[in-house]
């Protein structure tokens, strides 16, 4: 059994690997911390409870920080939209469901000095929660087996041309994990998410799924895909999914060490994650940084195991 916390800004992204946990049968999942990224803090928790509400995730859910330790926050509705996600169908419906009382950043702590045993730390979305939860207490580094991420890339960005969204949002949150020591990070970036696409076809596939959920995820599906091109004949890469695809199925993964530095003051490269792949000359690594995946393997496991949550 491997002991789990989940930080997201969810996101549809998000809300898939959400199910993919809920799926796994080898994890004991303690908590969800949310932070504010693809939306704002409210929406991002809105979301969150509606996903555990509606698909039965049995998991609590706690509301992080609204904002990144220094920056001002800048969302991703401008392509997502003002709820951080869009649908071509149903809206998932609200619910009138208040997040636990304690806060995302107090909550992390209390689950790892709780835990018998370390726990894997899997953030999806800016790392605010996780540098706030770090600084607060470093020694609690200890009880982290290993922080898994969605953010960054070896190569172009996303957000902007050097930047990835989650690091892009909050480059000084990113600069306390990558220089936290003791840490173990597992990066997954755009680099490796590029080579896990969405096509038409999956979406269809889902959209042959029976139930009212499998609808409802659907139509979020559908829109996601149409996110590079309206009619959706360019295919949309899978981000968040690719971190809880690693935990199902690590043989479809390779992996290579390197040194990586976090951009603050770039006037065209904030945010950038530096990789330094001189390793043993003059670099010392402190990432393990996801290179290749199986695309279509990666993208029909995501869907088996959402699949199973219905
Ligand atoms: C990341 O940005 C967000 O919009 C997604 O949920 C994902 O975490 C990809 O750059
Ligand atoms: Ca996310």
């Amino acid at each position: 059994m491997r002991s789990i916390w989940l930080d997201t800004d969810a996101g549809f992204d998000d809300w898939m690997t959400m199910l993919m946990l809920a799926s796994h049968p080898g994890l004991r999942w303690l908590g969800v911390g949310v932070v504010a990224g693809n939306a704002s803090l409210p929406v991002a928790l809105a979301n969150t409870l509606r996903i555990c509400h509606h698909y039965r995730l049995k998991v609590p859910v706690f509301a992080g920080c609204d904002r990144p330790l220094s920056a001002p926050l800048e969302t991703a509705e401008r392509v997502l939209g003002a709820q951080g996600m869009r649908t071509t169908g149903m809206p998932l419906p609200e619910i009138q469901v208040a997040a636990e009382g304690l806060d995302a950043v107090t909550a992390l702590g209390n689950a790892l000095r709780n835990s018998p045993e370390p726990v894997t730390v899997l953030a999806i979305g800016p790392l605010t929660n996780i540098a706030r939860t770090l600084q607060a207490e470093p020694a609690l580094v200890d009880r982290i087996h290993e922080l898994v991420l969605m953010g960054g890339s070896t190569e172009r960005g996303n957000h902007t041309p050097a930047a990835e969204f989650n690091i892009y949002v909050d480059p000084e949150a990113a600069d306390v994990v990558f220089n936290q020591a003791g840490l173990k990070r597992r990066m997954f970036g755009l680099n490796v998410c590029r080579q896990v696409l969405l096509e038409r076809a999956h979406v269809q596939e889902v959209q042959s799924w029976p139930g009212e959920r499998a609808m409802c995820l659907a139509g979020y599906l559908d829109a996601y895909q149409r996110i590079r091109h309206p009619d959706g004949r360019v295919p949309m890469p899978l981000y968040d999914p690719v971190t809880s695809a690693w935990l199902l199925r690590p043989e479809l993964f390779t992996f290579q060490s390197a040194r990586v530095d976090i951009e603050l003051q770039g006037r065209f490269t904030r945010g950038m994650t530096v990789c330094d792949w001189r390793i043993g000359q003059s670099a010392l690594p402190n990432t393990e940084i996801a290179m290749t995946a199986d695309g279509p393997r990666v993208v029909d496991a995501v869907l088996q195991a959402v699949r199973q949550t219905f």
